[in-house]
């Protein structure tokens, strides 16, 4: 499961089994943060000065890491978990507000939904940056579900979002170094390719247990991926749903255009860690496919291509048409 670390998200994240208390955990994992650190290859940054290479990925050096760290030394998964994992920027906002509706469709009325109030991120928290708090769990469930995206999109999508949220004092990382360290892996949890290799290969292995879906499929047939994750998480939409338009409504409700239009996701935040706090605005940019026309020249689109179909040749997974 080494592939699988890099950028879990989960819902039941309560169940930290140990014996000692909290402070001797973090006191643990903190210990070895400050020991692995400073062995670690860095590379250039593209929000922080540096990231680090940590088991093959790269990541930032503080929280992302520390946090990394603490979900391997003490988070241990129930078997009703559910984890959705993605490459940042693949639409994991989108697909966190599709499961939340999906799961909890009978909990909730689509006029007063908790995601008409709540953004996405506090629904279906990150995993690790919200660990150490206490009573998190909101609904149970056992299973993996991945979202990738044409790395086109994800790379101008990144380079946009982190200029954004660079600290004011850096200057912007243009397009042509951000296209440089993309090609090179060096962006967060990075390299691109083995992120999504890790998860299409086990997809491939264990298909009841990791649901691969692709950002454009689900722009494409969101009502056909809708009802493929009812259907994987356990929650099958029955015939009379179908006929009442529940999918629909699951659909209409997390669209880009609802969901990006509410106040709560133009005005508020979302905490990731003390020192990480996000205006929920920055996950919601444009929402379309190929948005990479207005920003790639041809040169970087024919080597970004090379490198996707030299690194997947055999894989059998593609992008695009
Ligand atoms: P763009 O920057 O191309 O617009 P993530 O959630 O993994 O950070 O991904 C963010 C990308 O998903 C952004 O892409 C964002 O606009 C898009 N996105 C967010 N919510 C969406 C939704 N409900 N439907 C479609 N795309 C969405």
């Amino acid at each position: 499961m080494a592939a699988f670390q890099p950028s879990l998200e989960c819902e039941n994240i309560s169940n930290i089994h140990s014996d000692q208390t909290d402070s001797d955990l973090i006191q643990k994992t903190d210990e070895r943060y400050r020991e692995t650190l400073p062995n670690l290859p860095k590379g250039k940054g593209w929000m922080t000065e540096h990231l680090v290479q940590y088991q093959g990925f790269w990541l930032t050096p503080n929280a992302a890491l520390k946090n990394l760290m603490w979900v391997q030394d003490h988070f241990k998964p129930r078997p009703t978990d559910i984890f959705l994992a993605s490459f940042p920027k693949s639409g994991t906002t989108w697909l966190k507000a599709l499961i939340f509706a999906t799961v909890n469709r009978t909990r909730y009325g689509f006029a007063d939904h908790p995601l008409l109030t709540t953004g996405p991120h506090d629904c279906f928290p990150f995993l690790d940056a919200h660990l150490q708090e206490k009573d998190r769990s909101r609904f149970d469930l056992d299973r993996f579900v991945y979202i990738c995206r044409d790395p086109k999109d994800v790379l101008v999508s990144k380079w946009l979002f982190l200029n954004k949220l660079r600290p004011k004092d850096f200057p912007p990382i243009s397009l042509e170094e951000a296209f440089e360290l993309f090609c090179q892996g060096i962006s967060h949890y990075g390299p691109f390719w083995d992120h999504v290799l890790g998860y299409w290969e086990a997809s491939l292995e264990t298909p009841e247990k990791i649901l691969f879906l692709k950002y454009e499929d689900l722009k494409k047939e969101p009502l056909v991926v809708v009802k493929r994750l009812g259907d994987f998480l356990g929650y099958p939409f029955s015939l009379e749903e179908e006929s009442k338009g529940v999918v629909e409504e699951i659909v209409k409700l997390c669209s880009f255009e609802n969901l990006s239009t509410l106040e709560v996701n133009k005005v508020s935040v979302q905490k990731f860690s003390k020192d990480t706090i996000i205006d929920n605005r920055h996950f919601f940019r444009k929402g379309k496919v190929g948005d990479w026309k207005s920003y790639l020249t041809t040169e970087m689109v024919e080597r970004l291509d090379e490198i996707t179909y030299e690194k997947l040749l055999g894989s059998g997974l593609v992008f695009g048409s």
